[in-house]
């Protein structure tokens, strides 16, 4: 039974900029993410570009994929990055020993992974070692991206392929830095920041953004202590957000085969996702009032228990449309609180957690939450709108949330992009959003649906377009009215002329 639900959307009243940046990946040297996933190498039967799988590149391409943050997560605090530079065949086997204890023959490194950010126009995010690094190695990685005269390091660069430097604009210094890349407490970290920044040069005009390691979910005491130490020398502060559908870390709940519950409580806690950037944000307020520092989530999504039979070390899960939906909430959350979210990146980019994309063998499958990033699109660098709504409820277990989310962004050539989710497993939901501040609004230019049977539904490498976008028309225009239905479990993007 459909349900109404009423958004005002102020179409003259820009909010903040959605920075194309919040609908960036991470791609970490785990499991399947990097090596399989991405790289195969020239010799390998799989086609590939230069050693990049060609089919995931042009999947990649498509999404115009804005940033890509690397080598890690906790891989990054272990990572020598001279391990990676020279002669593929030169280089070390070293052991990845936060993932699997696996062998990392280093095949991939700086100049595979920028190559591979230029060859998709995206911007690198590069996570420096703190945690068993010195600020010298970090100086010198820097240097040999960055420096484009006469030093040693540039000329390193230069013999090993690369004459022009890449002008890498964003490093992170630490990862979780309160856990895997250290385990410290924040007034120790600060201080490590402070010494590890100031040796973060700005080589050939390349102004870096400085991105401090930043706690997760609730954990605002370290956002606190940071801010208080070290705003001053900060660009950008981190937050980390798993979604555990599941009871605990412990028990994460399946990827697979799951109900209602699961869905609902999915949804239900990637909602909160809104609570923690809002306090961290506070915290942020105190001390820095003008905004000049942002808070990046550059690591968010669903964290599931591992397929069975998988290694549990490389985090392989699958992705249904639940995960779709908690993408695209995730995004709605993160495009409300753009005046500080400039970046975020989604963990992870290909077989590790919440991937966009799968690979087995040769083959590869574009998930349900790939439908997302692509239908989002419209909002890269658009003025969000303000908005106000009366939304109906959708309760399970005695639970109780919203059963729309959705984004209202408007173009730089006028054009008004809507994304809307109706969260609702069961009932349809009847949507009127009222246009205020235009005089008229021109056509609905594109209108598009994801959806499918199931909560539960996947796409998978016999069947990889079980859960695809589809064109969308159950809407009407009547003056700055528009009217539109969706389906239950579903998320559509409209565009407005
Ligand atoms: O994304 C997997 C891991 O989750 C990352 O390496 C780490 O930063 C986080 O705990």
């Amino acid at each position: 039974q459909a349900q109404n639900n009423k958004i005002v959307i102020n179409a003259d009243q820009e909010v903040s900029t959605i920075s194309r940046h919040i609908y960036g990946h991470f791609a970490e040297h785990l499991g399947e993410g990097i090596y399989g996933g991405v790289w195969v190498g020239e010799d390998s039967d799989i086609p590939n570009t230069n050693g990049y799988r060609t089919d995931v590149l042009e999947a990649l391409q498509h999404l115009e994929v804005p940033n890509i943050r690397w080598p890690g997560g906790c891989f990054a605090d272990e990572y020598n990055w001279r391990d990676g530079i020279g002669p593929i065949d030169e280089r070390p086997n070293t052991i990845n020993t936060h993932w699997g204890m696996v062998i990392e023959d280093n095949s991939f490194g700086t100049h595979e992974f920028l190559n591979f950010t230029e060859m998709l126009g995206a911007e690198p995010v590069v996570a420096m070692n703190v945690g068993s690094g010195t600020p010298r190695e970090m100086q010198n990685w820097i240097e040999y991206m960055n420096y484009d005269g006469d030093s040693d390091l540039a000329n390193l660069r230069r013999e090993n392929g690369r004459d022009e430097p890449w002008g890498v604009n964003y490093v992170g210094i630490g990862n979780e830095s309160w856990g895997c890349g250290g385990n410290m407490d924040p007034a120790y970290y600060s201080d490590l920041y402070k010494r590890f920044a100031t040796y973060v040069r700005d080589y050939s005009g390349n102004e870096i953004t400085r991105v401090a390691s930043g706690y997760s979910n609730e954990q605002y005491y370290w956002t606190d202590k940071v801010m208080e130490e070290a705003s001053h020398m900060l660009d950008a502060i981190s937050l980390h957000y798993y979604t555990i559908a599941g009871e605990s870390w412990t028990n994460k709940g399946a990827s697979v085969n799951f109900g209602e519950d699961l869905y609902f409580d999915g949804i239900r806690k990637a909602l909160r996702l809104d609570e923690f950037i809002q306090g961290h944000k506070n915290r942020m307020d105190e001390y820095d009032p003008e905004e000049r520092v942002g808070l990046f989530v550059d690591e968010w999504g669903i964290w599931t228990d591992p397929l069975p039979g998988s290694n549990p070390g490389f985090l392989q899960q699958q992705n249904s449309l639940r995960d779709a939906l908690i993408a695209a909430i995730s995004l709605d959350i993160m495009n409300k609180h753009s005046d500080r979210v400039w970046m975020a990146n989604i963990a992870q980019m290909v077989n590790v957690l919440q991937a966009v994309i799968l690979t087995e063998g040769d083959q590869m499958i574009k998930t349900p939450t790939y439908h997302v990033f692509d239908l989002y699109r419209v909002h890269f660098d658009t003025e969000l709108l303000q908005t106000n709504s009366t939304i109906t409820s959708y309760g399970h277990g005695g639970e109780v949330i919203p059963s729309i989310s959705y984004t209202a962004s408007k173009s730089d050539d006028g054009r008004i992009n809507l994304t809307i989710t109706n969260l609702d497993a069961d009932n349809t939901q009847d949507v009127e959003l009222d246009f205020r501040g235009i005089d008229h609004l021109g056509t609905v230019s594109t209108g598009m649906i994801l959806t499918a049977d199931e909560v539960s539904s996947i796409n998978t490498f016999e069947d990889p377009e079980n859960v695809i976008l589809q064109d969308f028309s159950d809407h009407e225009l009547d003056g700055t009215t528009l009217s539109v239905t969706l389906p239950s479990k579903s998320v559509v993007m409209l565009t407005i002329e």
